[in-house]
């Protein structure tokens, strides 16, 4: 075979190989037996060994994993991976039909109701037809480029199917694992000695973000695709018509979905779903509804991070019942003590339950939770499950109410109430047990993203006295790492080396990773969006805290105390030092970045949200009150003493006319609204 007959053969094998692929795993439909797929597979895997150059970068022999990564690169969206509000039941679902037939003027809206798939959303990208490349959700607006991951998915199209595609075609899907995959995964990982996953979900997450492909290659994970990125070159009416076009194109789309034609066939496929649920091959945690009508999506239009043409419709949490074996308290990275209940291990939605959180004192004296109690448990969605109620009839005879105990049972410290709160806390500085959870959070992905350090090298590094703080980390030299157990040359020089990326890590994050009481990751990009730096946020007072929306006194007050900590600013000056001082410019900048708008009195046309929605999408914040620091007020209908307030202030004033034309001028796209007419 000479090398222009290898070329043609290769071709012709990979469209082939593709084709029975496609049937096999897309259609269920196989025409050939395994046995003669794998010949035709090692022919070419022949020709590619003699021709290397002539490997195509996606063909079949592609898809079984290839070098070990580093750490994964990240990926931005080109368009925002949304996410979607929920309805809790019925009701709100109604609701929510309810307001597409308010803001559309219509009687009857058409929409494709879709199972609501529990896996990992992703995003495939195709130029030409061809797979080029795929990331995970991420925070909505990067995620991490797990190319190499996707292709070892053999539902994957590698080379769309068909002759017509766009230009560029990003299609959004859910990666899954089947809960029979997930039972034998788990089985395999038993013998081996592997920790188990605790449920689908986890699994297919732990198994895409694996930095070894090959690692991913061997396990079972599928995909289906439901929703359009960003698409040239193609256009289409409506949802079911693009759905129709994915699957012409190759890809696999859940047989579930169907149209719904009204509010009363809405409710109808949310029932037949949650009755379905157990009986299905995979996790599902609710419904999603989506409005079939591209135009009337395009009307409706989003919010600043979920669309208003669709909802997710969740299903009633899961409930067992089954026996509380023991209650141990639990101390956290703030010291607080949770007690939480051992229980006899039960099956609940897929996953095998067997401890369950009680909270805090006053729940248990409460509900009146003992040991050895029958109790009813729910799990709703990734939360960790609860105690909802005791089934005192069963209270078997001698049990005692459980009460904490008065001293740490790490440190062994004396624990006091919090002022005016119901936990208890274990105040003592030094406490092992406060320290390894602030690190374990300090490290984590949403936080400083330091991969390498898990709960048992920190839990070694803590008791050699190697970290006595955060910051301590930044110190760690090579042969600190050395002497520990099972860690190798290789993962001391990468875990040194992701210590040091770290440093680089925005505002937001760094924030974040503090630790800060209250300031979960929302709130931190929601201060890292107001102020300039650590100084900045560590100089800020009561009242700054409080005008920024979002921010209330509890979390103010939380701020504030963190701040005036010695031990804490001494913690952020030696961070400081090592060089882990972001600032807000490093992020982008946007065109109203930093500006702070209130909105006073009510607005025609457009609703508050609305308003706030759009400001902060120009990097703008929406304050509540104002204050010196106010630079735009809008000022509706009876606006009173804000608008004496902002006069006084000399702040810049406009009403809702002069705010939409302000607005215009930074080409954003509007809420779609007729009403907005009547103004000009
Ligand atoms: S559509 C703008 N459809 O649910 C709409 N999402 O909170 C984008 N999900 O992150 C999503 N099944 O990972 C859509 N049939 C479905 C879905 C689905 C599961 C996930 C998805 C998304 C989250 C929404």
């Amino acid at each position: 075979m000479n090398k222009d007959q290898a070329k043609i053969r290769l071709e012709e094998l990979q469209i082939i190989l593709n084709e029975h692929s496609h049937r096999y795993y897309v259609l269920d439909d196989p025409l050939i037996s395994d046995v003669e797929y794998d010949k035709l597979f090692r022919e070419l895997q022949d020709i590619e060994k003699e021709f290397p150059d002539l490997i195509h970068p996606n063909s079949p022999t592609k898809r079984v994993g290839g070098a070990v990564l580093e750490e994964f690169s990240t990926l931005e969206h080109s368009m925002p991976m949304l996410s979607l509000s929920n309805a809790l039941n019925e009701d709100e679902l109604k609701d929510f039909y309810q307001r597409l037939r308010k803001n559309t003027g219509r009687d009857e809206i058409e929409l494709i109701g879709e199972p609501k798939l529990d896996g990992l959303g992703v995003e495939l990208i195709y130029r030409k037809g061809e797979f080029e490349a795929g990331a995970t959700r991420g925070d909505g607006y990067t995620g991490e480029d797990i190319t190499e991951n996707l292709k070892t998915i053999p539902q994957i199209p590698m080379k769309l199917r068909g002759k017509i595609f766009p230009d560029l075609l990003e299609v959004r899907g859910e990666v899954i694992i089947s809960k029979i995959n997930f039972e034998k995964l788990n089985k395999e990982r038993e013998k081996m000695g592997e920790k188990l996953f605790a449920n689908p979900r986890n699994a297919a997450a732990g198994s895409l973000r694996q930095l070894d492909s090959k690692v991913t290659a061997h396990r079972p994970l599928e995909i289906f695709i439901y929703a359009p990125g960003k698409i040239e070159g193609f256009e289409y009416n409506t949802h079911m018509d693009l759905l129709e076009q994915f699957k012409n194109w190759g890809f696999p789309v859940n047989p579930m979905n169907q149209v719904v034609k009204n509010e009363d066939e809405m409710i109808a496929y949310f029932r037949e779903m949650e009755t379905d649920r157990e009986s299905m091959p995979y996790d599902i945690d609710g419904i999603v509804v989506k409005v079939n009508d591209i135009a009337l999506q395009n009307q409706l239009g989003m919010r600043t991070r979920t669309p208003r043409w669709a909802i997710a419709g969740k299903f009633k949490a899961r409930t067992e019942i089954t026996q509380i074996e023991s209650i141990v308290a639990q101390v956290g990275r703030t010291g607080v003590l949770t007690p939480v209940a051992n229980l006899k291990p039960v099956q609940l939605g897929g996953v095998v339950v067997s401890r369950a959180t009680l909270h805090n004192q006053d729940e248990i004296d409460r509900k009146d939770i003992r040991v050895g109690d029958w109790v009813v448990i729910e799990r709703a969605g990734d939360v960790i499950p609860k105690v909802i109620k005791v089934l005192k009839e069963r209270r078997p005879k001698n049990t005692v109410s459980y009460h904490l105990p008065e001293t740490c049972p790490v440190c062994g410290a004396k624990v006091q109430r919090v002022e005016g709160g119901v936990a208890l806390k274990c105040v003592h500085r030094d406490c092992p047990a406060q320290l390894k959870t602030g690190i374990e959070h300090f490290v984590s992905k949403r936080a400083m993203n330091i991969d390498g350090l898990g709960e048992k090298i920190i839990d070694q590094l803590v008791d050699a006295g190697l970290l006595t703080s955060v910051a301590d980390l930044y110190a760690l030299k090579f042969k600190d790492l050395a002497v520990l157990e099972r860690f190798g040359e290789k993962s001391a020089n990468n875990l040194i080396r992701s210590i040091k990326t770290s440093q680089k890590r925005p505002l937001s994050n760094v924030i974040y990773a503090l630790g800060i009481p209250n300031v979960g990751e929302y709130l931190a990009r929601v201060l890292s969006d107001h102020f300039e730096s650590l100084d900045d946020l560590l100089a800020s007072d009561q009242e700054t805290l409080i005008a920024i929306d979002d921010i209330g006194e509890i979390v103010a007050e939380s701020i504030i105390s963190f701040s005036n900590d010695p031990d804490n600013r001494k913690m952020i000056k030696v961070l400081q030092e090592y060089g882990i001082d972001p600032h807000a410019g490093d992020r982008g900048e946007k065109p109203l970045q930093g500006k702070i708008f209130v909105f006073t009195g009510s607005l025609e046309t457009l609703t508050r949200d609305d308003a706030k929605d759009l400001v902060r999408d120009l990097g703008a914040k929406a304050s509540g009150s104002v204050s010196a620091k106010t630079d735009y007020l809008v000022s509706g209908e009876s606006s009173g003493s804000k608008l004496d307030k902002a006069r006084e202030l000399g702040i810049k004033i406009m009403n809702e006319k002069e705010f939409i034309l302000f607005i215009k001028e930074f080409d954003v796209e509007m809420p779609d609204n007729k009403e907005q007419m009547k103004l000009f």
